[in-house]
């Protein structure tokens, strides 16, 4: 049927018509809120490059939480800030780390909340890297060693997923394997089976201090170019035993999201990363664009692609959002 038959209009006339009609929706069950933690008592610190994101002590952050959880949030995504550092990252794993001590606290206080943990070296290494370094390179072996210790030592502090972000090879597989050989057989992996090489990454470097002492992450993350190397890097992490899968970034790789929803049957999120928030709260904060529309036209756009969850340090002003209806 065509025009004059046919009307699209027809369809966006009232309110009621348009709701009646959307075809993607946007809940809070799809959020997954990230925070950052760090070392001591009663800290509450802005990210510079990221306005009202902070790093949070163990204490602010249950406070914080709660407000989360208040809002109807079922799911936050946890990174550590160690005191001390070293060559091979081992504050990540130790039993009084950062995070082991963050996830029992939350668990205690919270137990209905799914925790999810990062799993990486990079914040943890002195050179910062997300793996051991041998003859000046990343060396992928021996860190799938490392990574696995740390995925066993947060599920022991009571995680429910632990979510490998390093892009070693083989590290679904060798995580899944200690989780196993440990007891933990219920803990689930959300792999970043998708993670690109991405700029977008600068602010996160700030907050969680892990940014490259040398060189770049070029040779274990994805060249932004590539597409058909999605399908084959998410193929391997369903062989090894990934739950759920995730693209990242979200709104630069909107095509890759489309294509892991269409080609895998797995749940599948997309983490709207530190450059994508901060380029919206930039332009806000100018004039420039109105915060709260791009931010809901960004996200619907990432479900319109095909993720089931989002990872979004506007977790909780989405919430308030949706509340508010
Ligand atoms: C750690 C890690 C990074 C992010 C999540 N996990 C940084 C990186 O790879 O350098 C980025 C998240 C963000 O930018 O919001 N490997």
């Amino acid at each position: 049927m065509l025009f004059p038959e046919y009307r699209p209009r027809r369809l966006r006339r009232t309110e009621n018509i348009r709701t009646l009609v959307r075809e993607t929706h946007l809940s809070v069950n799809d959020l997954i809120y990230p925070l950052f933690i760090c070392e001591g008592k009663k800290i509450k610190q802005e990210i510079k490059s990221m306005p009202e994101v902070y790093r949070f002590s163990i204490d602010n952050a249950l406070e914080d939480i709660k407000e989360a959880v208040d809002l109807g949030i079922k799911a936050i995504l946890l990174f550590g800030i160690p005191d001390k550092k070293d060559e091979v990252g081992s504050s990540a794993y130790t039993k009084n780390g950062i995070i082991q001590k963050a996830v029992k606290a939350i668990k205690d206080r919270f137990p209905e909340l799914v925790v999810i943990t990062d799993v990486c070296l990079c914040e943890y290494t002195s050179h910062g890297h997300c793996g051991i370094i041998k003859n000046g390179e990343v060396d992928n072996d021996s860190t799938l060693e490392q990574l696995a210790k740390i995925a066993v030592s947060h599920a022991k502090a009571g995680a429910d997923i632990v979510a490998p972000s390093d892009m070693m090879d083989g590290r679904v597989g060798r995580i899944r394997e200690a989780l196993d050989d440990a007891g933990f057989s219920n803990v689930a992996i959300m792999s970043y089976s998708v993670k690109y090489c991405s700029a977008f990454y600068g602010p996160f470097r700030e907050a969680a201090e892990s940014a490259p002492k040398f060189g770049d992450r070029r040779s274990y993350q994805m060249d932004p170019a590539n597409s058909r190397e999605a399908l084959r890097e998410a193929y391997l992490d369903i062989e090894e035993g990934a739950d759920i899968l995730m693209v990242k970034p979200a709104m630069p790789y909107l095509d890759i999201i489309k294509m892991l929803r269409t080609e895998f049957n797995y749940p599948l999120a997309a983490y709207q990363v530190s450059g994508e928030y901060a380029m919206i709260k930039a332009a806000a904060k100018m004039g420039w664009l109105d915060e709260d529309r791009i931010l809901w036209e960004s996200l619907i756009s990432i479900k319109r692609a095909g993720a089931d969850l989002i990872i979004t340090y506007f977790a909780k002003k989405v919430a308030k959002m949706l509340l508010k209806g």
